[in-house]
């Protein structure tokens, strides 16, 4: 049959196809060695070529995640939101207000909502109220959006933030309105951003504090940025309080032997040794009656030659009103690099110390300060002694927590007789006492 003799054909082609390749392989290498390795690899084999699979496998993975997680950056974006039925109020220029405090967390947690169930939840961080002012359509409200993204997405990323405010706004649902008078969101730098975020006064370490604190403690990064050192040819003299981008408040006997501003710098940050901001001294203002070596009047303000920059580290503290009462028994802080001891050594970290307020009446006692305490004073610390401050420590804070962890500015490091000596308590300079002398000098 024709099929017969094709297949005949066909094999006899195969047998002689196979026949060359059997004539070659002796030459390469044996039929049986070549079966084994196609058929069967060696233990350590797989191991290898897995490995080098999980490995391949690692690598890819690193990298996605490398670059759609840590290329991100923040970016800030500045926006301006009108609200035309909540009529302006002075109070909302008050620094910690009530009615402020409430209307910008009000503002925060609509812009939230907006953005948390837009397309770019993933990429939103939060919004940040910067200052509220009057208009003739109620008011208006400067904001702060904080973004996490690759830079190559910002163009697109700010599109759709744009949409995506404008959307949410016109509907009449909110009770905010974008303000069309200005563009809608403009990019901000980063340090600026920063700076504007901390410029609010008074942020500092939580209270009350995790763990109790008993002596003297290392005080951590943030806890304190208002704290300053002024310094003579890179010597630790005394403490100081930032008040404002320009000004410091410290102690007026810290300039009892150097009046000079040339002499000074300022450092900020909690060590001494790589500070993380210095400043010159433009100049200093003591108090008129001061007396050098007396305990009166003991107060100062120091002008920067350039403004700090505000971040999380470097921030004001804030100045109570005149009004403030800060009753006995009340917990504050006293913050400094003095001695920690008596003529013991002084430390490069920043040290932060409890203490409590003891009434004028108890520190003038005659087995305490017999009448020296004065009403411009307050003391502070135990008639046990123990918990005080120290040399190098004046000119420095003693601050109180108001609520919302707001730290306000009590008294200035002034005098006491040695160191956490029973009966002897810290004494302080009261800076309600002189809060009209600090506004008409450093306008604050
Ligand atoms: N006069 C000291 C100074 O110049 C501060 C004294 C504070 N003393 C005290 N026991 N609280 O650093």
């Amino acid at each position: 049959m024709p099929g017969d003799l094709r297949e005949q054909d066909l094999s006899k082609h195969m047998v002689k196809d196979y026949d060359t390749e059997e004539k070659k392989r002796p030459i390469l290498e044996k039929p049986g060695t070549l079966q084994r390795r196609t058929h069967s690899l060696k233990p350590w084999m797989i191991f290898l070529i897995t490995t080098a699979i999980v490995l391949a496998l690692a690598i890819i993975v690193g990298l996605l995640v490398y670059f759609l997680e840590y290329e991100q950056t923040i970016h800030y974006y500045q926006a301006s939101l009108q609200m035309p039925s909540i009529d302006y109020n002075p109070d909302f220029s008050v620094e910690h207000s009530k009615i402020k405090t409430d209307l910008k967390q009000k503002i925060n947690n609509e812009i939230d909502k907006i953005f948390q169930r837009s397309s770019l939840h993933h990429h939103y961080i939060q919004s940040h109220v910067v200052n509220f002012r009057p208009n003739n359509h109620g008011l208006k409200a400067n904001i702060l959006l904080r973004f996490k993204f690759t830079s190559n997405n910002a163009n697109t990323i700010k599109r759709q933030a744009n949409e995506i405010v404008h959307n949410n706004l016109k509907s009449s649902e909110s009770f905010l309105k974008i303000d069309t008078s200005l563009p809608y969101l403009t990019e901000v730098n980063g340090t600026q951003a920063e700076h504007v975020l901390n410029s609010c006064c008074g942020l500092g370490m939580e209270y009350p504090p995790m763990e109790r604190v008993t002596h003297g403690q290392i005080a951590s990064q943030a806890a304190w940025p208002w704290q300053a050192s002024l310094q003579m040819d890179g010597t630790h003299f005394c403490g100081a309080s930032l008040i404002s981008a320009t000004w410091l408040l410290t102690a007026a006997h810290c300039f009892d032997n150097q009046k000079n501003p040339k002499m000074w710098m300022a450092s900020f940050g909690t060590t001494l040794r790589a500070p993380l901001v210095r400043r010159k001294v433009q100049s200093i203002i003591v108090h008129e009656n001061y007396a050098p070596h007396k305990h009166e009047d003991d107060i100062a303000v120091v002008k920067l030659a350039t403004p700090v920059l505000f971040s999380e580290n470097v921030h004001r503290v804030c100045l109570p009103n005149a009004t403030f009462e800060v009753l006995p028994k009340s917990k504050v802080f006293v913050t400094g690099w003095g001695a920690l001891k008596a003529s013991g050594p002084f430390p490069n970290t920043l040290r932060q110390v409890e203490v409590e307020v003891l009434s004028s009446d108890v520190c003038n006692r005659v087995y305490v300060y017999g009448g020296a305490v004065s009403s411009g004073m307050i003391c502070a610390g135990f008639l046990a002694g123990e918990r005080d401050a120290c040399e190098g420590d004046s000119g420095g804070p003693l601050v109180i927590a108001q609520d919302q962890n707001i730290w306000y500015l009590i008294g200035i490091v002034s005098w006491g007789i040695g160191c956490g000596k029973e009966n002897k308590p810290g004494l302080y300079t009261k800076v309600t006492h002189y809060r009209d002398w600090i506004k008409s000098k450093a306008n604050i």
